[in-house]
């Protein structure tokens, strides 16, 4: 472990368990298949792992509907595969991040079910959200779930449910205390089976505020809540100003408490990075203040275009903004909510944008088979299972390309993922993406990856700010050069379409894609490319 506390600057790698590895060929990767491929994960130069949610489920969403948080849902394996997957990690020196699904569970949750079978304003139903119809017998309000259709089920007696997501997924109410209570109990019991931190699901959403009242535009918000629905930015963040349900002062009370709890562990310093997508960016440092959580997400790049201008601006401010609350940024290029970003931005866009990003303060999240190149896969509708798709009769096709499983070793599909038919089909176009083929090929996206992680762990983790030599305040506009020196390295990326000369001194040390030429004592970087040099 590198640097004190371990999370600050490390380098996160998120599994999708389901697209990871198969290790019984039922065509679904399981926590054994993880296990069994650690000694990769570890090559990358990582420091931790973050796994999707693998508990009971009836797999609505991706496993993002727990059924029960305490347990593995057999398609993953059982609890003596998780405990084995994090012994397993921590003999190779990785941390092990799970994912928390606090908003909602699963309607296959026991309370639900008792929900269901109880009277409205029984104690059943007081740990969700129901409510009485209108009187013309409409749902309580407008809202529109972030997965399309309405946020509202309705059960036989007439009463609605609340539902941000899905139907099968009925929002908690955290003002209930054995909502609280439950949770504390789950999150003991993963950091007892040894889990070193959690990711925390909609963060932002647990309490809700103005249950009543419509919004003037539920359509617009729901897709202006979607990291995959492409949307103009000014429109977008307007949107997003107006988010009712996101993002209330209750949240904050919840991660104090649970700050105590992890703080109660002592010198294994747990760690919580907060999935919470909010508005004005300013608020989401409030996740993070000392006494709440760690970290969270700044889903900025998810979306960006890339264009200096605007890639400087988002760096300066989730810079700045972070160290309002003395802490550091986290950056991530994909996940698995969002368009792969070499499927976004383009192949060797994709490389760029990470090596610059790399070297840059805080830590850095990448998403299981970004390391390849992996872009998008092409699907069929039949193939799509992200209720997404469903929800919207198909006008979304949902986030099921960035989630198609991970092309291993041979040269025919599955490429190794498993022995049965995976359960998102895998390219036959991805044959050079395979881990075996790159592996092989000193000029791969992977040999970049590993490369540049092992470069910053030793030049750049733990080194300080940055201070800016090209940027768009140096005259280089939208899509030219961005450059910062940090420590003794200087970092530059190219944005144009041709090779551009900088003023970048030192020892090159590693270059995203094509050849670093001299020309006149300048160096000149090639067409969409990054590059680091060494004082
Ligand atoms: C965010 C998760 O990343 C996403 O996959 C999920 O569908 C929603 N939260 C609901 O849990």
């Amino acid at each position: 472990m590198n640097s004190s506390p371990w999370w600050k600057e490390a380098t996160i790698y998120q599994i999708y368990p389901r697209s990871f590895f198969d290790s019984d060929g039922d065509g679904e990767g399981d926590l054994p298949g993880v296990t069994s491929k650690l000694d990769y994960v570890k090559s990358l130069g990582v420091d931790a792992l973050w796994l999707s949610p693998f508990y009971t489920s009836p797999n609505r969403d991706g496993g993002y509907d727990v059924a029960n948080p305490r347990d593995v849902d057999p398609r993953f394996g059982n609890l003596e595969d998780a405990k084995e997957l994090i012994v397993q990690a921590h003999k190779r020196d990785l941390r092990v991040i799970a994912d928390i699904v606090p908003n909602h569970f699963s309607d296959q949750h026991e309370w639900f079910q008792a929900a269901l079978k109880s009277n409205p304003g029984s104690k059943e139903r007081d740990r969700f959200h129901f409510y009485d119809a209108n009187e013309d017998g409409t749902p309580p309000n407008n809202w529109i779930s972030i997965f399309g259709g309405p946020s509202w089920t309705q059960v036989e007696d007439g009463q609605f449910y609340l539902h941000l997501f899905d139907s099968s997924q009925p929002d908690l109410n955290w003002e209930n205390p054995e909502v609280n209570a439950d949770f504390e109990k789950t999150l003991r019991f993963w950091i007892d089976l040894g889990v070193d931190g959690f990711r925390v699901d909609v963060a932002h959403g647990l309490i809700k505020e103005d249950v009543l009242t419509n919004h003037f535009d539920p359509q617009g918000l729901s897709n202006a809540l979607r990291l995959d629905v492409a949307m103009d930015s000014q429109k977008r963040n307007a949107l997003l100003l107006t988010v009712p349900y996101f993002d209330r002062q209750g949240v904050h009370e919840i991660y104090r408490k649970w700050r105590k709890l992890f703080d109660s562990y002592g010198d294994r310093e747990i760690m919580a990075v907060a999935e919470a997508w909010v508005h004005p960016p300013v608020n989401a440092t409030r996740y993070i203040r000392t006494d709440e959580l760690h970290q969270v997400f700044n889903f900025d790049l998810l979306t960006a275009e890339f264009n200096s201008d605007v890639l400087f601006d988002l760096v300066e401010r989730s810079i700045s903004l972070n160290a309002t609350v003395n802490a550091l940024p986290t950056w991530a290029l994909s996940n698995h909510d969002s368009t792969r970003v070499a499927s976004r931005i383009g192949d060797e866009q994709a490389r760029a944008l990470a090596l610059f990003v790399f070297g840059l303060p805080g830590s850095a999240y990448v998403f299981a088979g970004q390391e390849l190149g992996l872009p998008d896969g092409q699907l069929q509708d039949s193939d799509r299972q992200d209720p997404t798709f469903f929800r919207t009769n198909g006008a979304i096709k949902g986030r099921d390309g960035a989630r198609v499983p991970l092309p291993w070793s041979g040269d025919t599909t599955p490429f190794g993922f498993s022995t049965g038919k995976p359960w998102l089909p895998i390219s036959q176009s991805w044959e050079d993406l395979t881990v075996e083929n790159e592996l092989a090929d000193p000029k791969s996206s992977l040999h970049l990856y590993r490369n540049a992680l092992e470069l910053r762990k030793e030049f750049l983790v733990g080194s300080g700010g940055i201070t800016w030599l090209e940027s768009s305040q140096h005259g280089h506009k939208n899509d030219s050069l961005l450059s910062y020196l940090r420590g003794s390295v200087t970092v530059v990326m190219n944005l144009s379409d041709s090779a551009k000369e900088c003023d970048a001194t030192g020892k090159l040390i590693i270059v995203s894609g094509g050849i670093v030429d001299a020309r006149d004592g300048k160096k000149v970087i090639p067409a969409r490319s990054s590059a680091w040099f060494l004082a």
